[in-house]
């Protein structure tokens, strides 16, 4: 068969009135692509990448058919490149090939047997395999493109990849193109990217999703993105300034448009705290205890934080102060850094400030800080942390 029959086959398959699960399967036995095979040999640590056996591909991967639609709406018969950002199978390159080959289609993927599976069926078309990039998004460097498209787990790989496409859209415009299944890709890409704009038009997916719309979204352009990207770094400078000298800052004190990103600028420090606002189960009082910005990241939950010291999820409404780490609390946040045990009282789970300062220890159970400090005194536990 020649190339254009093979490109009239696709392109036939997707106009015709089957049923979207029917189109799926033909192109994907036609292209070659055996998920349940090609998941056998994929690993299920990693819960970013939809490891776990057995898998349906209709929950993880974009329709064929989409993939044409926003083809034709962003008209790629005009060329220019197109990165697939977490692309599993490469569905978006193995259609691309043959309708539009023109465009340079680059597949950035973490599980080596989904991007194989791609570069088996273009080799077996006699396609080009460039541009299937085996990488994880947490460290890869993103290359410069026309179109970039997401379908991905909105945790802290994304704010990685949005920190990458704003250093990008200083020089460059570009096409962002989602698409979500969890409810929650829309709405972090509006908190933590300011600096992209959704345009009004969108797509219906063909396939059932939390949200059934692609959308597309536009960086600023080169010089408002300039201004933006100062301003952020100026009110991040007047806030940390503010926190050092007053040593508590209030999150609404914070432009809410910069809020969510300022949060998450702190988790490289360990000298900052949240102090959150919780309420136990019977209690009738709240009580507020800390969260390191160490290592904070958004949870996958809608409007949460994950703090991993100590590892919990709260919701962005919790967050009461943002302050600097009281130094008569550094050694049991040193030891909530360290996870080591303190005597027989079990690990440090957390630091609670009122409505009393106190320990919460696995074995122990919460333990007023007055009645430590002795056990401080007379032993020289850890005395490397205080
Ligand atoms: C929901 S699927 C979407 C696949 C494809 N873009 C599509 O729409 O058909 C997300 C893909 O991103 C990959 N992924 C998740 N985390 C990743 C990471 N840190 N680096 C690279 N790929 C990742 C997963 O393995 C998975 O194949």
């Amino acid at each position: 068969m020649s190339f254009n029959r093979k490109k009239e086959f696709i392109l036939n398959i997707l106009s015709s009135n089957r049923s979207i699960f029917q189109k799926e399967a033909i192109l994907d036995d036609w292209f070659k692509i055996q998920h349940y095979q090609i998941e056998s040999t994929v690993s299920s640590e990693d819960k970013d990448c939809y490891g776990e056996a057995p898998l349906d591909p209709r929950a993880i991967y974009t329709s064929y058919l989409d993939f044409f639609n926003i083809a034709k709406k962003l008209d790629f018969n005009q060329g220019g490149s197109f990165v697939d950002l977490g692309a599993g199978v490469g569905r978006s390159k193995l259609l691309y090939s043959f309708i539009y080959p023109q465009l340079k289609v680059i597949c950035i993927e973490k599980m080596q047997g989904r991007l194989k599976a791609c570069e088996k069926s273009l080799s077996y078309f006699g396609l080009d395999t460039t541009g299937l990039i085996c990488g994880d998004l947490n460290e890869i460097e993103i290359p410069v493109a026309d179109y970039y498209f997401i379908y991905l787990p909105a945790g802290k790989m994304l704010n990685r990849v949005l920190g990458e496409l704003k250093k990008i859209a200083k020089s460059k415009p570009f096409t962002l193109i989602a698409i979500e299944s969890h409810g929650d890709l829309f709405d972090k890409l509006e908190k933590f990217a300011p600096w992209l704009t959704r345009k009004d038009s969108h797509l219906q997916t063909a396939l059932e999703r939390h949200n059934n719309n692609i959308h597309f979204y536009q960086p600023l352009e080169s010089k408002e993105m300039d201004v933006y990207l100062k301003e952020e770094q100026d009110v991040f400078k007047k806030f940390m300034e503010v926190l050092k000298a007053e040593g508590r800052i209030q999150l609404t004190d914070i432009p809410k448009v910069y809020r969510h990103n300022f949060i998450l600028s702190l988790s490289g420090r360990n000298d900052i705290e949240l102090v959150i606002k919780d309420r136990s189960i019977g209690d009738n009082e709240d009580h507020l205890w800390l969260a390191s910005t160490t290592d904070i990241e958004t949870s996958l939950l809608k409007d949460h934080y994950h703090s991993r010291f100590p590892s919990r999820d709260f919701r962005v409404k919790q967050i009461y102060k943002i302050i600097m780490a009281p130094p008569e609390l550094k050694l049991w946040r040193g030891l909530r850094f360290r996870d080591a045990e303190f005597m027989d009282f079990g690990l440090v789970r957390k630091i609670l400030i009122y409505p009393h300062v106190q320990i919460e220890f696995s074995k122990k159970g919460r333990v007023d800080i007055g009645n430590l400090t002795s056990n401080i005194k007379t032993k020289s536990f850890f005395s490397d942390l205080y």
